[in-house]
């Protein structure tokens, strides 16, 4: 070839590159974060639903919004100390916005994920509905509405979330999730409009079948082509259907095709391998609509006898129970909240989730579908009878059809998702109406989706007596509690699937401990099992303590891990949550059961669960190592991987120790001697690990350790910065409760601080806090400014500062 010829060769090389990727297909339907440019007002504003309306002293905010986590704490908010002891009422939010002229033409519609509660929504003036249950997605159309081009649009939302009380437990007022304004053609796949099931799964092949919905909202006859295609997860085509399809004006179709995919790379909570498959609709060859649903590959199956195994590899659940809040942030549904919350359980080794007692947030599920956990999605906590004075069951008749149905159309895509939940300790479970309810809901999840089983998480396990039980249509069924009859339920109920859907209930407070620490006690107290409480409203941090109905961590556990029929357990809870703050009333507010505490903190049990369902080699060694001089002291040490575990004080031995029989951990009884405590494990003579524990001086300085190093420009992405209060030679201060003082400058700004003391009455959207048992926490939030965040900790009572810089993407 030439010179000329190679030249004119490359040159036609680039120009091909250039027109691909000019022809690279853009997204035709619009999806549009609407989070921002939202004012607020707290109180009854009808006013606002008009589009003339100012509203100029509203407050500008972004969603999503919680406006109780704002509130002060108070005893006398109707809320009570049960739902959190923080505000409630009705607020009012309020958006104007322009749409593009060249969206004449399109249908346009708004999309909430979740309002708390009674959210009514107005376009320009126009009442759109109202919708009261405070967890389910939802949207409206809004072409018919929209002025186009300069012309301003307002969005008016109403929250109502005043009468009280109206949940067992925290919930937030406002809009606490995403909110996104959608633009499709005329022609368009449906809200929700897709559904996948994997019928056949073999190492050869998966058959993927695909359901979609298509919408003809115009006029005119339309002739299209439908095509789908499955990508895998570098974006190579790995199948598709297409076919030629034709539809009346103002009629909608259910397409199903089975797509086959080659040597399918399963989805497993080891490697979450995700697939996509996206419909496009071409009128004319020109393309209408694409929409893109997520895929996972996975088969599991629940068995009366084996319990519970996924992809055929036997899996015991280790899931816990969650509530929606995310502690210093309320009910804002914020994705990279949510992600440390479950990086924190999955490196415990939980592989389930429970979504206590309500439809999660979409970002939890797209976190567990990416993570690796399986999910226990809940629909309800009533029925028709409630539980407290205004709950769900005053809206009941009218909307639990609609919202049960909506909320499996929005989840059953979700690899994540393999049980259906119908309810919480439903009252219905003890007399007749029961059997028809549990009927009548089993029959709205399996009209929509029959791969998954149905559950319901029942208190009752005497079979007579309980009519949920009763009606025969539950594929699985869920015990919460009574652990000590678990062993006799093959004979109760023969031939049943059986999961312990909540368990334990133990209480605990980070860092705060009481001797002895084998008296297990009760809440109230039952069974001769005394609850002595703390002045200080804390609980020991020792695994001694419980609600009667449920158990120490311990005692639970060990039950079921034995019992190869139980397909697993959902602990209650992972985190503490806001409100339920039994044992204690207030100033107690937050919950007391998590194994991490609410700031995010794990307390001492979390180590057990990790040395018990993960194989990472743990060494935990507590309590702390500052103690009144010959005070007798019990220490505790949780390990795995190891033969025996050595306990030194100041460099003389302890003995050494294994754990006998079901033990899950060690203990030593030691007179206190200021120094240090070290534990040694060992496995065949080897060193397997080392801890040491010091007793600590007068705290001295102040340590930042942030949970990443680098934090998105988006608004949204968090860092959340630990501070520990550390003595002079940089030892951990046990109960250290300096109060420290924040300022953050560049690229962020504070959104929350916490402590995890569950009686702490003090903002969560303070600037400062005061350290509670040697610990405390900042949440730190983008800004948008393409400037490093810059984070100072001081504290009056002359601590060195501590310092930090995160950098900004
Ligand atoms: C359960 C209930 C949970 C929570 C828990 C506290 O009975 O299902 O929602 O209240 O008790 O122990």
């Amino acid at each position: 070839m030439t010179e000329l010829l190679k030249r004119f060769a490359l040159l036609s090389t680039v120009f091909c590159l250039l027109v691909a990727c000019s022809f690279e297909e853009k997204d035709i339907r619009i999806v549009e974060d609407f989070n921002f440019d939202w004012s607020f007002k707290l109180g009854n504003h009808p006013e606002a639903t008009k589009l003339e309306f100012q509203g100029s002293d509203w407050r500008k905010l972004s969603l999503p919004h919680d406006w109780s986590i704002e509130g002060e704490f108070s005893e006398e908010h109707p809320t009570k100390p049960e739902g959190g002891a923080l505000p409630a009422g009705i607020g009012w939010y309020r958006k104007t916005f322009t749409i593009p002229e060249a969206w004449v033409n399109k249908l346009v519609s708004i999309e909430f994920d979740g309002v708390y509660r009674n959210s009514e929504v107005w376009i320009n003036g126009h009442y759109l509905g109202k919708r009261p249950n405070g967890y389910i997605s939802f949207a409206y159309d809004l072409t018919d509405y929209l002025n186009f081009g300069e012309q301003t649009n307002v969005i008016a939302v109403k929250v109502d979330n005043s009468l009280q009380p109206n949940s067992r437990w925290y919930t937030g007022s406002g809009i606490y999730r995403n909110v996104r304004l959608v633009a499709s053609e005329e022609l368009h796949v449906a809200h929700w409009g897709t559904y996948i099931t994997t019928p056949k799964i073999t190492e050869k092949k998966a058959l993927v079948n695909y359901e979609v919905t298509i919408q003809n909202d115009s006029r005119l006859i339309k002739k299209f082509k439908l095509e789908t295609k499955v990508y895998d997860a570098n974006d190579r085509e790995v199948g598709k259907a297409t076919t030629l399809e034709k539809l009346y004006p103002n009629k909608s179709l259910v397409k199903a095709s089975d797509i086959e995919v080659l040597n399918p790379k399963l989805w497993s909570l080891e490697d979450p391998y995700m697939y996509r498959i996206v419909t496009r609709i071409y009128e004319d060859s020109e393309l209408v609509d694409n929409y893109s649903t997520p895929l996972g590959i996975r088969y599991f199956n629940f068995d009366a006898e084996k319990g519970f195994s996924l992809n055929g590899v036997p899996t015991k659940i280790l899931g816990v129970c969650l509530h929606h809040d995310n502690g210093a942030l309320g009910a804002v549904a914020n994705k990279y909240a949510i992600e440390r919350k479950l990086s924190i359980l999955k490196d415990m080794g939980v592989n389930a989730i429970r979504t206590a007692h309500n439809p999660p947030s979409f970002e939890l599920l797209e976190l567990c579908d990416q993570m690796g956990f399986i999910v226990q999605d809940e629909a309800f906590d009533v029925w028709k009878k409630k539980k407290v004075k205004f709950d769900y069951s005053i809206d009941w008749d009218k909307w639990h059809k609609k919202d049960l149905e909506d909320l499996i159309k929005r989840d059953r895509n979700h690899p994540s998702v393999m049980m259906w939940s119908i309810g919480n300790e439903i009252r219905e479970q003890f007399d007749k109406t029961g059997i028809t309810i549990t009927k009548e809901l089993v029959d709205i999840v399996k009209s929509l989706d029959a791969t998954r089983p149905v559950t319901c998480a029942l208190t009752e396990n005497e079979p007579d007596k309980n009519f949920i039980y009763q009606s025969g249509v539950l594929d699985l069924l869920g015990f919460n509690y009574k652990h000590e009859a678990y062993e006799d339920f093959p004979v109760r109920f023969k031939g049943e699937k059986i999961l312990a859907s909540e368990s334990m209930s133990a209480l605990a407070t980070r860092g705060h401990y009481s001797m002895p620490s084998d008296s297990i006690q009760r809440w109230p107290p039952a069974h001769n099992m005394p609850f002595d409480g703390n002045d200080d409203f804390t609980v020991s941090a020792f695994d001694q303590v419980s609600a009667y109905w449920g158990s120490t961590h311990e005692e639970t556990w060990k039950t079921i891990k034995k019992l190869d029929f139980i397909a697993g357990l959902f602990v209650w809870t992972g985190f503490d949550y806001l409100g339920e703050p039994i044992p204690y009333p207030y100033p107690a507010r937050s919950s007391y059961f998590g194994i991490v505490d609410l700031a995010g903190f794990p307390k001492d049990v979390y180590y057990m669960y990790q040395s018990e369902w993960t194989n990472k080699p743990v060494l935990h060694l507590f309590p702390h190592w500052n103690w009144e001089e010959g005070q007798e002291v019990d220490i505790w040490a949780y390990y795995n991987n190891a033969d025996e575990v050595e306990l030194f004080l100041n460099g003389e031995s302890l003995g050494a120790k294994s754990k006998q029989d079901d033990d899950l951990h060690l203990c030593w009884q030691v007179n206190f001697q200021p120094g240090t405590l070290k534990a040694v494990s060992r496995k065949n003579g080897e060193v397997v690990l080392e801890k040491e524990i010091h007793t600590a001086g007068e705290a001295s300085k102040i340590e930042l350790v942030p949970n990443k190093e680098q934090v998105k420009r988006d608004h949204y992405d968090l860092v959340y910065v630990t501070v520990n209060i550390l003595d002079s030679e940089g030892h951990f201060v046990p109960k250290a409760d300096s109060l420290i003082h924040f300022e953050v400058e560049g690229g962020g700004k504070i959104v929350g601080v916490d402590n995890g003391y569950q009686a702490n009455l003090s903002s969560f959207k303070a600037k400062e806090i005061k350290a509670f048992n040697g610990k405390c926490l900042i949440i730190i939030q983008s800004n948008g400014k393409p400037e490093n965040i810059v984070l100072k900790a001081t504290s009056a009572n002359g601590l060195q500062a501590g310092e930090i810089q995160i950098n900004v993407d």
